[in-house]
């Protein structure tokens, strides 16, 4: 009994290593991996069994153990609708626990790599050896150091299928050296390796006696990796807060960073209010103190305000509070990356509405330079400034990878869109300050006697929105009221002439007109925009900027063949041609609002009669008496 209570403290205690491999296709990830599970002996008996069997059967390595098939088998059960396709295994021994992220080696899933990288603490990249440093290489050894991965192994894989030669492995290691350099990992050690006959996996082999170095596992088991987050000062980001009865009232999350002990004072990063820790509750009983990694409820001396999202951190070493930074996005999804456009950042337990005010560069991964961009395709890796509805606590992704990670989700799909890592806060919207004044919007429309409001006219282009906005907007003025009216054509001479018919350059055409009508609507005016306005995400995105009951959507519901046939201003043939691009309806989309406040028709009426619709509106809902 001794021995095994003996042996599960050894266990308890063993540290772990949170490792990836990455490398190309067919560089014999697969097969290494299955190789440290066989030789490690974490395969079950029935596991063996079936891998012989299959060996035999559709191995390539000829009646030996193929361990590709292992790994790939999982793979193919994977393949089918996940979409961060990353498997973890678990294998132990004496000396350490590991958990591998195996992430797939092709372009498109890098991902997949990322997944696996922000989790790791070390990367095993494989270089086949017949081919040595290939694109794939550069892009994950980058993509490791900008995920914060500090520690690499080069495994140049397939040394047998090259003789064992030294030459071949001191040229692919001098080649990768020198890329690597200025991505400063702490600890590079490049191994001589074949996954599948086992050399320098486990042990040491005879076959690379010029090869002094330690073999893969010898160098996992040891290597220090040791990344101190329970020395870095407390963070705790909310998850939620949890009170049963009237009586408690604690806020559970998990550690990120640091310590605490009761009689410890916290600040609530954001509001700035402190208090003192008063009991570590959790399902066990409470504790003395907590650190990085344990998930726990604190009490707290006071009653501080704090919800889901809020952060609690040491009181003398705060968190940055801010609603803009710079940051590294690698963006993941099929549809390009739109300036301007609304999506939902993830940070922590913190979820708020964000735009990506500025591509600074993209970065050519190959070259490890940067060159100018207005977009991010699928994989791409760039340098943004994002901006976000209100500000949040984080800190840089170099200190701290839990509080200064982020993704970023399309507010539509909800499917997640990229993945950033934060750099550093800008001052500038911290030292910007609402200026607050004395004539308000409320003054300034009372003086008007209206209430203000945004009419929001969208549709094709010829559909007969600039006509109906102009009648509309002349009954008003004749009735005295206060109006202005932003045109896309007219609007696009000055303010926004910068801008083309992209789908970026259009996101940025609403997104300046939009706030134009914010400012519009504060002055007191009964505002109306005529823009095609093709995209539901910018309409949302406008809508949202307004008041509550200020933004009226009329939606110019006239069909592509009727604003084909009048083509008042000869663009639809020019387009149909080839001669213009991007032309709403024709190369470019235009998305129907699905709940727009007032839906107009063009063809069996008349102008004057849809505007006289528009205007009942107004005074139905009492914007005009
Ligand atoms: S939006 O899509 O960005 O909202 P906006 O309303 O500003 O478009 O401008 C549309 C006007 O620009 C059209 O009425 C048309 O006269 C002109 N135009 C020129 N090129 C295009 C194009 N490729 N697509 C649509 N409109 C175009």
């Amino acid at each position: 009994m001794a021995s095994l209570r003996e042996y599960l403290a050894a266990q308890e205690n063993k540290s772990f290593l949170r490792f990836l491999t990455c490398g190309s296709v067919d560089d014999g990830k697969s097969t290494l991996i299955g190789r440290l599970l066989y030789d490690t002996k974490l395969l079950f008996d029935d596991q063996l069994a079936t891998l012989e069997k299959d060996s035999k059967q559709h191995g390539t390595t000829g009646g030996d153990i193929d361990f590709a098939l292992l790994v790939d088998g999982l793979e193919a059960e994977r393949e089918q609708g996940i979409t961060i396709d990353v498997a973890y295994r678990f294998f132990t021994t004496d000396k350490r626990k590991f958990i591998v992220a195996d992430t797939p080696g092709h372009e498109q899933y890098t991902r997949n790599m990322a997944t696996g990288a922000s989790n790791s603490d070390l990367a095993v990249i494989l270089i086949d050896a017949r081919k040595g440093v290939l694109i794939q290489t550069r892009r994950h050894a980058y993509i490791c150091s900008l995920l914060g991965i500090r520690h690499i192994v080069l495994a140049v894989n397939k040394i047998d299928l090259m003789d064992y030669r030294q030459d071949v492995f001191d040229a692919i290691v001098a080649e990768f050296t020198k890329f690597a350099e200025p991505l400063g990992f702490q600890s590079l050690v490049s191994i001589p390796m074949s996954a599948r006959f086992g050399d320098n996996v486990i042990a040491a082999s005879a076959n690379t006696p010029w090869y002094d170095g330690p073999a893969l596992l010898a160098h996992l088991e040891s290597v220090d990796v040791d990344t101190a987050v329970t020395d870095g000062p407390f963070r705790m980001p909310v998850q939620w807060v949890n009170r049963p009865n009237l009586d408690f009232r604690g806020f559970s999350g998990t550690i990120v960073s640091g310590r605490i002990k009761p009689g410890d004072k916290i600040a609530v990063a954001g509001s700035g209010r402190t208090s003192t820790v008063a009991r570590i509750v959790t399902q066990g009983g409470d504790l003395e103190a907590a650190a990085a990694g344990e998930a726990v409820t604190l009490m707290l001396a006071d009653e501080v305000d704090i919800s889901r999202g809020d952060v609690l951190s040491a009181d003398k070493a705060r968190p940055e509070v801010s609603d803009q930074f710079a940051a590294h996005l690698i963006w993941m999804a099929e549809e390009e990356l739109l300036p301007g456009r609304g999506y939902i950042l993830k940070l922590a337990t913190a979820q708020v509405p964000a735009q990506i005010t500025a591509l600074k560069h993209k970065i050519d991964v190959n070259r490890l330079e940067q060159y100018a961009a207005k977009t991010l395709h699928l994989n791409e890796i760039g340098y943004v400034n994002v901006s976000l509805s209100q500000p949040i606590a984080f800190d840089p992704y170099a200190q701290n990878r839990d509080m200064g990670g982020f993704i970023l989700i399309d507010r539509f799909t909800n499917a997640t869109v990229g993945a950033g890592m934060i750099d550093f806060g800008l001052r500038r919207a911290t030292n910007v300050h609402w200026q607050a004044l004395d004539v308000n919007k409320q003054a300034r429309a009372a003086q008007k006697h209206q209430k203000p409001a945004v009419l929001w006219f969208t549709g094709l282009s010829g559909s007969g929105k600039s006509t109906i906005a102009n009648i509309v907007e002349r009954q008003l003025h004749a009735q005295g009221r206060h109006t202005y009216i932003l045109d896309g054509d007219n609007v696009r001479h000055g303010l926004n002439r910068d801008l083309g018919f992209t789908e970026a350059d259009r996101v940025e055409n609403i997104r300046r007109v939009a706030e134009i009508a914010k400012l519009f609507t504060d002055a007191g005016l009964i505002v109306l925009v005529s823009f095609i306005s093709p995209f539901k995400s910018e309409r949302r995105m406008a809508r949202e900027l307004m008041g509550e009951g200020e933004f009226v959507e009329v939606f110019v519901d006239t069909p592509l063949e009727v604003c084909i046939a009048r083509d008042v201003k000869g663009l639809y043939a020019k387009a149909q041609a080839g001669a213009i691009k991007n032309f709403t309806g024709i190369d470019s989309p235009y998305e129907r609002p699905e709940t727009p406040e007032l839906t107009l028709k063009t063809v069996a009426s008349d102008p004057a009669l849809e505007a006289e619709r528009v205007l009942a509106f107004l005074r139905e809902h009492g914007y005009v008496a």
